[in-house]
């Protein structure tokens, strides 16, 4: 099977990228599919949940700056077939490279070296910065997070304009897996205002994520949704959004 590997993107900030990049690469390896989730966001909230950044010393900073190759900052984490490659905020300091004629390959020569895995997941940060753009260009799939009560239009025109210019200079076969609504409060508000406007942009998921107090939770006793409470609503909801995307991925 060829590698899928899906960016999780949205640049706006606080949409669920961190939360569903965690628990996507969580469920996919405790089905067993070997998977690597990488940090691409120099906020390093993903790689936190794992270990400490600052004690880090090979992360995507020295991939990014020097050419480390990737496999020297991979790290194989306590749950079986999942594997991280972390960052730190160090990486911000790289992204003045925009400049630089390969700047948007690193990721993708990067993944090249690293290995056989079946997914590979990628938490961006929120912005429509080089590594984002390092993201899009090495990805097979994205995925956009859209957080129910704050999306914005503005920022939906933006992602997709990115996209597609990506899919058409350097990256053909990306695809749009869909947007999945986070955090709804009202299935009504669901129904009534997002879903309209969000279709008009993208396929959106008919799994969605209800807002609850165990997400974040989770995310202070450094877990994933399924190790924290496997019987949330939560957990239960990206459940079925990593079996409807793995429908649609045909994987
Ligand atoms: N389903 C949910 N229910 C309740 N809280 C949630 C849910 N999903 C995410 N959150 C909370 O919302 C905040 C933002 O989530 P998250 O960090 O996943 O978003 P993000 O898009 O990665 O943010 P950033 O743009 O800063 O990287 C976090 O505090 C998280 O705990
Ligand atoms: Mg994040």
């Amino acid at each position: 099977m060829k590698t899928r590997i899906i960016a999780i993107t949205n640049q706006k900030g606080g949409e669920g990228k961190t939360t569903t990049a965690i628990n996507l690469a969580f469920g996919l390896a405790k089905k067993g599919k070997k998977t690597l989730l990488v940090d691409m966001d120099p906020q390093a909230n993903t790689t936190g949940l794992f270990s400490n950044p600052d004690t880090l010393e090979v992360t995507l900073y020295n991939v990014f700056s020097q050419g480390r190759p990737m496999k020297d900052a991979v790290i194989q984490t306590d749950e079986p077939n999942l594997w991280l490659a972390p960052s730190k905020i160090t990486l911000a300091e790289v992204e003045s490279m925009g400049q630089n004629v390969d700047a948007p390959y690193i990721l993708r020569d990067a993944l090249q070296s690293v290995g056989e895995y079946d997914f590979i997941i990628i938490d961006c940060p929120p912005s429509l910065s080089i590594f984002t753009i390092n993201a899009l260009v090495a990805a097979t799939h994205v995925v956009v997070p859209a957080q129910a009560e704050k999306f914005s239009i503005d920022g939906m025109t933006g992602l997709q304009t990115t996209i597609n210019s990506i899919k058409r200079r350097i990256n053909p076969e990306l695809q749009v897996a869909g947007a999945v609504v986070t955090q709804i409060k009202a299935k009504t508000v669901l129904t009534k205002t997002i879903l309209p406007v969000v279709s008009q942009f993208f396929h959106v998921f008919e799994s969605n994520i209800s807002a609850g107090v165990a997400i974040g939770e989770s995310h202070l006793a450094r877990k994933s949704i399924y190790d924290y409470a496997p019987d949330s609503k939560q957990a239960k909801e990206y459940t079925d959004f990593l079996e409807e995307l793995l429908s649609e991925l045909k994987a």
